[in-house]
Protein backbone atom coordinates (compact mmCIF):
# COMPACT_ATOMS: atom_id res chain seq x y z
CA UNK A 1 0.00 0.00 0.00
CA UNK A 2 1.10 3.85 -0.66
CA UNK A 3 2.59 5.25 2.61
CA UNK A 4 1.12 8.44 3.20
CA UNK A 5 2.27 11.40 5.11
CA UNK A 6 -0.50 13.41 6.44
CA UNK A 7 0.54 16.71 8.50
CA UNK A 8 -1.89 18.95 10.46
CA UNK A 9 -1.81 22.96 10.36
CA UNK A 10 -3.14 23.98 13.23
CA UNK A 11 -2.88 27.30 12.35
CA UNK A 12 -3.42 30.10 14.85
CA UNK A 13 -6.53 28.28 16.33
CA UNK A 14 -6.87 26.51 20.15
CA UNK A 15 -5.77 27.03 23.38
CA UNK A 16 -3.54 25.38 26.08
CA UNK A 17 -6.59 22.97 27.08
CA UNK A 18 -8.43 22.37 23.71
CA UNK A 19 -4.95 21.46 22.01
CA UNK A 20 -3.54 19.11 24.37
CA UNK A 21 -6.88 17.05 24.45
CA UNK A 22 -6.70 17.01 20.83
CA UNK A 23 -3.15 15.60 20.63
CA UNK A 24 -4.39 13.06 23.07
CA UNK A 25 -7.35 11.81 20.64
CA UNK A 26 -4.52 12.13 18.08
CA UNK A 27 -2.11 10.21 19.67
CA UNK A 28 -4.43 7.55 20.81
CA UNK A 29 -5.20 6.84 17.15
CA UNK A 30 -1.71 7.19 15.68
CA UNK A 31 -0.55 4.17 17.70
CA UNK A 32 -2.61 1.79 15.68
CA UNK A 33 -0.46 0.26 13.14
CA UNK A 34 -1.26 2.29 9.69
CA UNK A 35 0.92 2.90 6.57
CA UNK A 36 0.54 7.02 7.65
CA UNK A 37 3.16 8.91 8.72
CA UNK A 38 1.56 11.70 10.76
CA UNK A 39 3.06 15.09 12.10
CA UNK A 40 1.44 17.66 13.78
CA UNK A 41 2.32 21.96 13.63
CA UNK A 42 0.83 23.53 16.26
CA UNK A 43 1.35 27.63 16.97
CA UNK A 44 4.80 28.21 18.25
CA UNK A 45 3.47 28.76 22.05
CA UNK A 46 2.71 25.16 22.28
CA UNK A 47 5.93 23.36 20.72
CA UNK A 48 7.34 22.55 24.05
CA UNK A 49 3.62 21.28 25.20
CA UNK A 50 3.35 19.20 21.87
CA UNK A 51 6.97 18.03 22.01
CA UNK A 52 6.30 16.26 25.87
CA UNK A 53 3.30 15.28 24.27
CA UNK A 54 4.92 13.50 21.58
CA UNK A 55 8.11 12.35 23.12
CA UNK A 56 6.99 8.35 23.03
CA UNK A 57 4.75 8.65 19.91
CA UNK A 58 5.36 8.02 16.32
CA UNK A 59 3.55 11.35 15.36
CA UNK A 60 6.32 14.19 14.20
CA UNK A 61 6.54 17.65 15.32
CA UNK A 62 6.05 20.41 12.70
CA UNK A 63 6.32 23.80 12.72
CA UNK A 64 4.61 26.20 10.29
CA UNK A 65 6.89 28.69 9.97
CA UNK A 66 10.33 29.19 10.39
CA UNK A 67 12.78 32.65 10.68
CA UNK A 68 14.89 33.27 7.14
CA UNK A 69 18.04 34.29 8.99
CA UNK A 70 20.09 31.75 11.51
CA UNK A 71 19.90 34.31 14.30
CA UNK A 72 19.39 38.45 15.04
CA UNK A 73 17.04 41.34 15.58
CA UNK A 74 13.82 39.62 13.89
CA UNK A 75 11.25 40.56 16.25
CA UNK A 76 8.81 37.44 16.70
CA UNK A 77 10.83 34.98 14.59
CA UNK A 78 11.48 31.85 15.37
CA UNK A 79 14.69 30.28 13.71
CA UNK A 80 15.31 26.58 12.54
CA UNK A 81 18.07 25.89 14.94
CA UNK A 82 15.30 26.58 18.21
CA UNK A 83 12.73 24.75 16.38
CA UNK A 84 15.91 22.02 16.02
CA UNK A 85 15.78 21.95 20.32
CA UNK A 86 12.55 20.48 19.88
CA UNK A 87 13.16 17.83 17.49
CA UNK A 88 11.27 19.12 14.95
CA UNK A 89 10.98 17.46 11.51
CA UNK A 90 9.19 19.56 9.16
CA UNK A 91 8.55 23.19 8.64
CA UNK A 92 5.66 24.65 6.43
CA UNK A 93 7.29 27.35 4.00
CA UNK A 94 5.82 30.01 1.84
CA UNK A 95 1.92 28.92 3.13
CA UNK A 96 0.04 31.23 0.51
CA UNK A 97 -1.48 33.25 4.01
CA UNK A 98 2.47 34.15 4.56
CA UNK A 99 2.84 35.13 1.30
CA UNK A 100 -0.07 36.71 0.90
CA UNK A 101 -0.80 38.39 4.58
CA UNK A 102 2.79 38.93 5.41
CA UNK A 103 4.21 39.49 2.26
CA UNK A 104 6.49 36.42 2.35
CA UNK A 105 8.77 36.37 -0.71
CA UNK A 106 10.74 33.92 -2.92
CA UNK A 107 14.00 35.17 -1.27
CA UNK A 108 12.44 34.15 1.85
CA UNK A 109 11.13 31.41 1.40
CA UNK A 110 14.44 30.14 -0.51
CA UNK A 111 16.43 31.09 2.68
CA UNK A 112 13.73 29.33 4.91
CA UNK A 113 14.43 26.15 3.20
CA UNK A 114 18.31 26.26 3.00
CA UNK A 115 17.92 26.79 7.02
CA UNK A 116 15.50 23.90 7.51
CA UNK A 117 17.26 21.26 5.29
CA UNK A 118 20.56 22.54 7.46
CA UNK A 119 19.10 22.03 10.61
CA UNK A 120 17.68 18.66 9.86
CA UNK A 121 14.41 19.28 9.00
CA UNK A 122 12.17 18.88 6.24
CA UNK A 123 10.97 21.94 4.69
CA UNK A 124 6.58 21.42 3.11
CA UNK A 125 6.95 24.37 -0.04
CA UNK A 126 3.38 25.19 -0.27
CA UNK A 127 2.32 26.31 -3.93
CA UNK A 128 -1.17 26.96 -5.24
CA UNK A 129 -3.30 29.34 -7.65
CA UNK A 130 -5.64 31.84 -7.00
CA UNK A 131 -9.31 31.46 -8.44
CA UNK A 132 -8.13 34.30 -11.06
CA UNK A 133 -5.19 32.28 -12.38
CA UNK A 134 -7.28 29.22 -12.59
CA UNK A 135 -10.26 30.47 -14.65
CA UNK A 136 -7.73 32.31 -17.00
CA UNK A 137 -5.96 28.71 -17.45
CA UNK A 138 -2.70 30.09 -16.08
CA UNK A 139 -2.37 27.20 -13.10
CA UNK A 140 -0.16 25.09 -15.31
CA UNK A 141 2.41 27.72 -15.47
CA UNK A 142 1.77 29.92 -11.97
CA UNK A 143 2.40 26.52 -10.21
CA UNK A 144 5.88 24.91 -12.38
CA UNK A 145 7.23 28.70 -12.37
CA UNK A 146 6.78 28.42 -8.22
CA UNK A 147 8.60 25.51 -8.12
CA UNK A 148 11.02 26.63 -10.76
CA UNK A 149 12.23 29.93 -8.76
CA UNK A 150 12.88 27.78 -5.83
CA UNK A 151 15.01 24.98 -7.39
CA UNK A 152 16.79 27.63 -8.87
CA UNK A 153 17.27 30.20 -5.69
CA UNK A 154 18.26 26.55 -3.44
CA UNK A 155 19.92 24.11 -5.80
CA UNK A 156 19.09 20.48 -6.58
CA UNK A 157 21.06 18.84 -4.11
CA UNK A 158 19.03 21.20 -0.97
CA UNK A 159 15.34 21.19 -3.12
CA UNK A 160 15.82 16.99 -2.84
CA UNK A 161 14.45 17.28 0.87
CA UNK A 162 11.80 18.93 0.55
CA UNK A 163 8.21 17.75 0.25
CA UNK A 164 5.51 19.84 -2.02
CA UNK A 165 2.32 20.55 -1.16
CA UNK A 166 -0.11 21.94 -3.85
CA UNK A 167 -2.36 23.87 -2.01
CA UNK A 168 -5.04 25.72 -4.53
CA UNK A 169 -5.56 29.14 -2.56
CA UNK A 170 -9.40 29.19 -3.90
CA UNK A 171 -9.75 25.80 -1.77
CA UNK A 172 -8.18 27.16 1.86
CA UNK A 173 -10.67 27.23 4.38
CA UNK A 174 -13.86 27.44 1.89
CA UNK A 175 -14.72 24.14 1.81
CA UNK A 176 -14.60 24.19 -2.56
CA UNK A 177 -11.88 21.32 -2.65
CA UNK A 178 -10.60 20.06 -5.76
CA UNK A 179 -11.92 17.14 -7.94
CA UNK A 180 -9.81 14.52 -7.40
CA UNK A 181 -9.60 14.64 -10.76
CA UNK A 182 -8.28 18.28 -10.70
CA UNK A 183 -5.78 17.78 -8.10
CA UNK A 184 -4.46 14.36 -10.17
CA UNK A 185 -3.57 16.67 -13.40
CA UNK A 186 -1.60 19.20 -11.00
CA UNK A 187 0.27 16.65 -8.76
CA UNK A 188 1.61 14.59 -12.39
CA UNK A 189 2.31 17.67 -13.65
CA UNK A 190 4.75 18.69 -10.63
CA UNK A 191 5.79 14.79 -10.50
CA UNK A 192 6.58 15.26 -14.11
CA UNK A 193 8.85 18.25 -14.00
CA UNK A 194 10.83 17.36 -11.68
CA UNK A 195 11.55 14.31 -13.22
CA UNK A 196 12.65 15.99 -16.48
CA UNK A 197 15.07 17.87 -14.12
CA UNK A 198 16.76 15.01 -12.31
CA UNK A 199 15.03 12.10 -12.61
CA UNK A 200 17.29 10.84 -9.96
CA UNK A 201 16.90 13.12 -7.50
CA UNK A 202 13.54 14.07 -7.72
CA UNK A 203 11.80 10.58 -8.52
CA UNK A 204 10.36 9.72 -5.14
CA UNK A 205 9.53 13.63 -4.01
CA UNK A 206 6.50 13.37 -1.47
CA UNK A 207 3.79 15.62 -3.01
CA UNK A 208 1.11 16.44 -0.73
CA UNK A 209 -2.75 17.95 -1.39
CA UNK A 210 -3.99 20.95 1.07
CA UNK A 211 -7.52 22.90 0.74
CA UNK A 212 -10.34 21.61 2.43
CA UNK A 213 -9.59 18.29 2.71
CA UNK A 214 -12.04 16.48 4.74
CA UNK A 215 -13.23 12.45 5.76
CA UNK A 216 -15.80 12.90 3.21
CA UNK A 217 -12.94 13.44 0.13
CA UNK A 218 -9.74 11.63 1.74
CA UNK A 219 -10.62 8.68 0.26
CA UNK A 220 -10.61 9.46 -3.33
CA UNK A 221 -7.90 11.99 -3.31
CA UNK A 222 -5.41 9.51 -1.81
CA UNK A 223 -6.52 7.15 -4.73
CA UNK A 224 -4.89 9.06 -7.10
CA UNK A 225 -1.53 7.83 -8.04
CA UNK A 226 0.43 11.40 -7.63
CA UNK A 227 -1.43 12.48 -4.04
CA UNK A 228 1.26 11.25 -1.45
CA UNK A 229 -0.76 12.67 1.70
CA UNK A 230 -2.33 16.19 2.80
CA UNK A 231 -1.54 19.35 4.47
CA UNK A 232 -5.34 19.46 6.43
CA UNK A 233 -5.93 22.77 7.83
CA UNK A 234 -9.39 22.76 9.57
CA UNK A 235 -10.29 19.61 9.38
CA UNK A 236 -7.37 18.44 11.76
CA UNK A 237 -9.22 19.97 14.83
CA UNK A 238 -11.49 18.07 14.74
CA UNK A 239 -9.90 14.27 16.09
CA UNK A 240 -12.94 12.35 14.47
CA UNK A 241 -12.16 14.04 11.34
CA UNK A 242 -8.58 14.13 11.15
CA UNK A 243 -8.68 10.22 12.12
CA UNK A 244 -10.52 9.34 9.20
CA UNK A 245 -8.28 11.61 6.95
CA UNK A 246 -5.29 9.98 8.22
CA UNK A 247 -6.40 6.53 7.39
CA UNK A 248 -7.86 7.59 3.96
CA UNK A 249 -7.08 5.15 1.09
O1 LIG B 1 -2.05 24.30 5.32
C1 LIG B 1 -3.28 23.65 5.11
C2 LIG B 1 -4.35 24.64 4.90
O2 LIG B 1 -3.94 25.72 4.15
C3 LIG B 1 -5.60 24.03 4.32
O3 LIG B 1 -6.63 24.53 5.09
O4 LIG B 1 -8.80 24.42 6.24
O5 LIG B 1 -8.66 24.20 3.73
O6 LIG B 1 -7.84 22.34 5.19
P1 LIG B 1 -8.06 23.83 5.07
Amino acid sequence: MKHKLVIANWKMNGDFSSNFSLLKSIVAFADKPQNTQIAVCPPFVYLSQVYDLLESSPIALGAQNVGFAEKGAYTGETSASMLQEFACQYVLVGHSERRTLFKESDEHIAEKIKLAVAHNQTPVLCIGETLEERASNETQTVILSQIKTIIDKVGSEVFKSVVIAYEPIWAIGTGQTATAEQAQQIHALIRAYLRSLEPILFDEMTILYGGSVNENNADELFAQNDIDGFLVGGASLKAASFEKICFAG
